[in-house]
C-alpha cells in the first residue's frame, strides 16, 4: 500500500518539477539556476534515492515476483469475478521453482482426491506432504493404528519420483489420554506403533495431532497431566530421531506437531503456549499452527484475519527471547485453500466451500469482489433462490500473498489445508 503511494508521490513531483524546470530555463540569472539545482535535489533526487532505499530495503528480501500471476498482474486487491474464471488454472510453465524458500507443508485429505493430484504436479513446491490416513485408538486394554487400508503405495512411489517432498502422514490420536500418559506400557506401545508404521511403510516421519483431543478431555487443566502430555510428545519425537530413514538419504525421522490458536486474548491452561513451544523444540521438527476457522456460520466473516495471525505469531515468538531463531524456522503458519459460503439468514448456516464451488458460484452470480482491508481478505455477497443473502469468503491470490509475505517477514514456514481445495494457480505463489 505505502509502496504505491510513495511511487505515485515520487512521479508526480518529478512533473511538477519538469514544469518548473521548464519555465525557468528561459530566464539567466545565477540565483535561479541554483533555486532550479535546490529544486532538482529536492523533487527529483531526493524521491529517487528514497523510492530506491525503500525498494531495496522492503523488496529485495521479498521473492521472484516472475511467475505467472505476478506477470499477469492477477495478485491484487482489485480482483474481479471474470480474470478468476478464465485464470484460475493457469500458472507459470515450470512447476519446479519454488518462490518461497522456507518450509512448506501441504496436507491432503482421502475425501477429496484432487489433493493426491496436486501433490504429484505441485511436488517440488513442498518440502512436507501430509496425507492424512492414521488413527490410534484404543481397543479395550490395548492400542490400535488404524488407517494403514487409507496408504496409497503407488501414489508414494510416484511422489518420490516426482520430487524430493517427505512424506509424513497425519496421525490423530484418538486414545484415551489418561490410560495412555500414565501408563508407561501404553506409552511405549503407542510410539512403538508409529515408529514401527514408519519403518515398514517407507515414510519420512509423522504429522501428530493431539492437543485438541487432549484440551477436549479436560486433561490439560491438570498440571501433572498437562507435564506428561508433553513428555509423550518428547519421548515420541526422540523415538523418532533415533530411526533413519532407508528411502531418504539416511535422514532421521521427522515428527511435525499440530497446535491450535490460543482460545482468547489471553493465554489459558489448556492453550500451547510459547513454554510448551521451548519445551519441545528439540523434540520436534515442525509446528503446524492452524491460523484459520477464525469464524463460523453463528460469527460470518473472514476465515483468518491478518491482525489476528500477527497476534497468534507475537504471542507465541514474541518474547522467546534468544532461541527464538531456531524456533521461528519450525512454525509452519496455516494458510486455507477452503472458504466459507455463510448464509445470512436469522437460522443462520452454511459452512465450507472448495475451489470447484467458488467457481460455480462466481459463474451463476458474476459478484463483485470485494476487499475487506481489516481482515486482508477477499469476499462477495449473492442472493440465493429462495432469496436468502449470503456472504462469501474464499481465498484469492492477494490474501494468500499477504500471508505468505508475513510468514517470510518472521522467517516461519507455512502449511496448507489442504492442498486439493485450492485453485491451481494459488501453487504458483508457492
Ligand atoms: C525449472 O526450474 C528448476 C528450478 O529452478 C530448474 O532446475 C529447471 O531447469 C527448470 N526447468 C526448465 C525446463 O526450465
Amino acid at each position: 500500500m505505502s509502496k504505491k503511494r510513495d511511487r505515485r508521490s515520487a512521479a508526480s513531483s518529478t512533473r511538477r518539477d519538469n514544469r518548473i524546470e521548464q519555465s525557468t530555463r528561459r530566464d539567466d540569472s545565477a540565483s535561479d539556476r541554483k533555486l532550479v539545482t535546490i529544486f532538482i535535489l529536492f523533487f527529483i533526487v531526493a524521491p529517487v534515492i528514497s523510492v530506491i532505499v525503500y525498494r531495496f530495503r522492503f523488496s529485495s528480501p521479498s521473492y521472484p515476483k516472475e511467475s505467472y500471476v505476478y506477470q499477469r498482474g492477477l495478485v491484487t486487491t482489485d480482483a474481479n469475478y471474470q480474470d478468476v474464471l478464465t485464470e484460475n488454472s493457469k500458472v507459470s510453465e515450470n512447476t519446479s521453482q519454488r518462490s518461497y524458500t522456507y518450509p512448506v507443508l501441504g496436507y491432503i485429505t482421502t475425501w477429496n482426491s484432487r489433493g493426491y493430484e496436486m501433490a504429484k504436479r505441485f511436488n517440488s513446491k513442498f518440502t512436507h506432504l501430509s496425507p492424512v490416513w492414521y488413527d490410534l485408538k484404543s481397543q479395550q486394554a490395548s492400542l490400535v493404528l488404524e488407517g494403514r487400508h487409507n496408504a496409497d503405495k503407488r501414489w508414494i512411489s510416484e511422489l518420490r519420483m516426482a520430487g524430493k517432498a517427505l512424506i509424513l502422514p497425519r496421525v490423530v490420536l484418538e486414545a484415551l489420554p489418561v490410560e495412555l500418559l500414565t501408563k508407561k506400557k501404553q506409552r511405549n506401545k503407542a510410539i512403538n506403533l508409529i515408529v514401527t508404521e514408519c519403518k515398514e511403510m517407507g515414510y519420512d516421519g509423522i504429522v501428530l495431532e493431539s492437543w485438541s483431543r487432549w484440551s477436549a478431555y479436560g486433561i490439560l487443566h491438570d498440571p501433572s497431566m498437562r507435564n506428561l502430555a508433553l513428555q509423550f510428545i518428547k519421548q515420541l519425537g526422540q523415538a523418532l530421531h533415533s530411526v533413519v530413514s532407508e528411502k531418504n538419504h539416511k535422514q532421521q525421522l521427522q515428527l511435525v506437531y499440530v497446535i491450535g490458536p490460543p482460545s482468547s486474548q489471553n493465554l489459558q491452561q489448556h492453550d500451547f503456549g510459547p513454554k510448551d513451544l521451548e519445551t519441545l523444540s528439540e523434540a520436534v521438527d515442525g509446528f503446524s499452527l492452524m491460523t484459520y476457522d477464525f469464524s463460523n456460520p453463528q460469527n460470518p466473516g473472514p476465515n483468518a484475519p491478518l491482525k489476528w495471525i500477527q497476534f497468534i505469531l507475537h504471542l507465541l515468538l514474541g518474547s522467546s527471547g534468544n532461541s527464538a531463531q531456531s524456533l521461528t524456522g519450525k512454525i509452519l503458519l496455516g494458510i486455507n485453500y477452503y472458504g466459507n459460503d455463510f448464509s445470512l439468514s436469522r437460522d443462520s448456516g452454511g459452512g465450507t466451500i472448495l475451489g470447484r464451488d467458488y467457481l460455480a458460484l462466481l459463474e451463476k452470480h458474476r459478484p463483485e469482489l470485494q476487499w475487506d482491508k481489516n481482515s486482508g481478505e477477499h469476499f462477495f455477497f449473492y442472493t440465493d433462490d429462495n432469496d436468502i443473502k449470503h456472504a462469501v469468503f474464499y481465498p484469492s491470490l492477494k490474501s494468500i500473498s499477504l500471508r505468505l509475505e508475513e510468514a517470510r517477514s518472521w522467517g516461519c514456514g507455512i502449511s496448507i489445508w489442504e492442498i486439493g481445495q485450492g485453485l491451481d494457480y494459488f501453487f504458483d505463489l508457492l
